[in-house]
């Protein structure tokens, strides 16, 4: 079902001390994006493109963050999730359901403006997966 590994998200409390980073000691600053505040999502962003896949940098925006939580239990940050790749979103939704795996929520409009939707770590040996549609390639 999935395909590329689209991204690993890494929170971070301070995102302009992550993207620093990357910027001057990790990667350089022409691989770094701009920082993009998605308010529906409760995250600002900063995507870093390693060649092969990217990494999406993310601190909690506005009340309720969905990563306030993780950030919590993970003062100093650490991945958060993965992103895959899939053709069809309501499709690969269908599939999981019917393997019995749980699916959170409705697909939303990601990141980078495609639909998106998350599985439970719990059904995913610990791990947050989040599958991005990216249509036939
Ligand atoms: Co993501």
């Amino acid at each position: 079902m999935i395909g590329r590994l689209n991204h690993v998200a890494i929170a971070t409390g301070n995102l302009q001390q992550a993207a620093e980073l990357y910027k001057t000691v990790l990667a350089t600053n022409d691989q770094v994006s701009a920082p993009q505040a998605l308010p529906d999502h409760g995250v600002t962003t900063v995507f870093v493109d390693t060649g092969n896949t990217k990494l999406e940098l993310l601190e909690p925006l506005g009340e309720g963050s969905p990563i306030a939580a993780f950030l919590k239990r993970n003062p100093a940050g650490g991945v958060h999730h993965l992103c895959f790749e899939v053709e069809e979103l309501t499709a690969a939704i269908d599939q999981l359901k019917a393997a019995g795996m749980r699916v959170l929520g409705e697909p939303k409009i990601g990141a980078h403006g495609l639909p998106v939707v998350f599985l439970h770590p719990k059904d995913c040996g610990g791990v947050l997966i989040e599958l991005e549609e990216t249509g036939k390639a």
